[in-house]
C-alpha cells in the first residue's frame, strides 16, 4: 500500500505550504508521558520522535505551546521533561497555562520559541473532556496540532475537545504512525503477530482479528496463562484474567475450545516459574508449560520458546509485536530483550510497540534499535489502532 492511498489527516506541514504560520500561536498536543527515574528522564523515545514537528514549527517561526500529560510511576510533573529538553530548543516551563502565569508567558513568546505546560491532567476537566475547558485551551492558540499518537485513543479534552474549536492538523509523528501501522493491514506473508503483556479479556478481540489476517499468532506473557488454563494445564498462582467479561467484550458467541484449537495460535512451550510469594528472579526455574505446580507462579517464557520465536521471526516477512513476554516490572526482562534483538537482527518488515517493549528496545542501544523496521510510540493506542484501524484523536482531525 502506498502513502497516496492511505486516508491521512491533513498535516501541519501540508497546511504551512500554502498558509504562513509565521508568528501564529500553535498548541501542540505531544505525549511526553515518559519513564522518569529519580527525577530524571530514563526513556526518551517519545520525546525524540516529537522533535520533527517541534523543529519544523520552530523553523517556521511559530509560537509553540506544548501540552502533554504524565502519569507514570516516576511522578506526575513534566518538570524532568523540561530539564531534559531545555538545551535542545528555546523553551520555558509554565505551571498553570490557563492562569495568569500562562497568559503572561504566551504574550511574551517570540516566534520560534516554545512553552512546555505542566501536566495537563492536573486539571480534572482534561479527562472529563469538559467542553468549557476545551474552549479555554483552544482560545490560547490560532492552530491546534495533534502529535500524540500514543494517547489518541483517549477521549480527553486535549485530544478530541480542543480540535472542535480551532483549526486542527496532524503532526509528523502522528502521520508517520498511521502510515506505518496501516501497512500491517496488508502485510507480506508469512506474517506473525506476537502479543504479550496481561489482560487476556481485553486483548481477545485483537487476537481474534489477527488470527484471520496472520499466519501465526504467538500469545505470550500473562496472556498465555488464560490459554494454558483453558487447555487444562495447572497455572498455579499465576495471573489470569476475569473471563466473565470475555463474552461481552468480544460481542459474539465465543468458544474458548475452538479458539485454543486454532492451528495458527501458538503459546510458549516452556516457562520461567517462581515459588508463590517470592519476589524477583532469584531462584526461579524453567519448566515445561504443563508441569507448573499449585504453589508456583509463571513469570516469563523459557529458552526453548525464545529459540522457537527466533526461527518463527527469521522465517517471516512481516512481524508485528506488542507487549513483553514476561513480567518486566518484576525483573523478568531477558526473553523480551532477546526478542527485541532477534527482530532487530533480522531487520524484518513490520512494527513493534508498547511501554515494556520500548524499554526492552532501549536497552539494546541506538545501533541495534535503528535496525527495527518501525517502533510505534503507542502502547494501548497501538493496540486500539490495530483493532479499529483509527482512533478517536485521529477522527477528531477530520
Ligand atoms: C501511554 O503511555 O500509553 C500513553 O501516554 C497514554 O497514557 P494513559 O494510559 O495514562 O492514558
Amino acid at each position: 500500500m502506498t502513502e497516496e492511498n492511505i486516508k491521512l489527516p491533513v498535516s501541519v506541514v501540508d497546511y504551512a505550504k500554502s498558509n504562513s504560520i509565521n508568528g501564529k500561536t500553535i498548541l501542540v498536543r505531544v505525549d511526553f508521558n515518559v519513564p522518569i527515574e529519580n527525577g530524571v528522564v530514563s526513556g526518551d523515545t517519545r520525546i525524540k520522535r516529537s522533535l520533527d514537528t517541534i523543529n519544523f514549527l520552530i523553523d517556521q517561526k511559530a509560537k509553540i505551546i506544548l501540552i502533554s500529560h504524565i502519569e507514570g510511576k516516576g511522578g506526575d510533573s513534566l518538570r524532568p521533561v523540561y530539564d531534559f529538553i531545555k538545551n535542545t530548543f528555546p523553551v520555558s516551563f509554565v505551571e498553570d497555562i490557563l492562569g495568569e502565569e500562562g497568559q503572561t508567558a504566551i504574550s511574551k513568546l517570540i516566534p520560534g520559541e516554545v512553552i512546555l505546560a505542566e501536566n495537563i491532567r492536573m486539571y480534572p476537566e482534561e479527562k472529563k473532556n469538559d467542553i468549557d475547558f476545551s474552549k479555554k485551551l483552544a482560545s490560547l492558540a490560532d492552530i491546534y496540532v495533534n502529535d500524540a499518537f500514543s494517547v489518541s485513543h483517549r477521549s480527553h479534552a486535549s485530544i478530541v475537545g480542543v480540535p472542535q474549536f480551532v483549526p486542527h492538523f496532524a503532526g509528523l509523528l502522528l502521520i508517520d504512525e498511521i502510515v506505518h501501522l496501516q501497512k500491517i493491514f496488508h502485510p507480506k506473508h508469512p506474517f506473525v503477530f506476537i502479543l504479550g503483556g496481561a489482560k487476556f479479556d481485553t486483548k481477545l478481540p485483537l487476537i481474534q482479528k489477527f488470527l484471520s489476517v496472520a499466519d501465526h499468532v504467538f500469545v505470550g506473557g500473562a496472556l498465555a496463562n488464560d490459554i494454558f488454563k483453558a487447555k487444562g494445564f495447572n497455572v498455579g498462582a499465576s495471573l489470569v484474567s476475569d473471563m466473565s467479561s470475555v463474552q461481552n467484550i468480544s460481542n459474539q458467541i465465543f468458544s474458548m475450545k475452538d479458539f485454543i484449537e486454532n492451528p495458527k495460535l501458538v503459546t510458549p512451550s516452556d516457562v520461567v516459574v517462581q515459588k508463590e510469594g517470592i519476589k524477583g528472579v532469584d531462584g526461579c526455574v524453567i519448566k515445561k508449560t504443563n508441569e507448573v505446580l499449585e504453589d508456583e507462579v509463571i513469570f516469563d517464557s523459557g529458552p526453548e520458546t525464545v529459540e522457537f520465536l527466533k526461527k518463527l521471526v527469521s522465517e517471516s516477512k512481516c512481524v508485528l509485536w506488542n507487549g513483553p513476554l514476561g513480567n518486566y516490572e518484576e525483573g523478568f526482562t531477558g526473553p523480551t530483550i532477546e526478542l527485541a534483538k532477534i527482530i532487530a537482527e533480522t531487520g524484518v518488515d513490520g512494527a513493534v510497540g508498547g511501554g515494556d517493549t520500548l524499554a526492552a528496545i532501549n536497552t539494546l542501544g541506538d545501533t541495534v534499535e535503528s535496525k527495527i523496521n518501525f517502533i510505534s510510540t503507542g502502547g494501548g493506542a497501538m493496540l486500539q489502532y490495530l483493532l479499529d484501524e483509527t482512533l478517536v484523536g485521529i477522527d477528531a482531525l477530520k
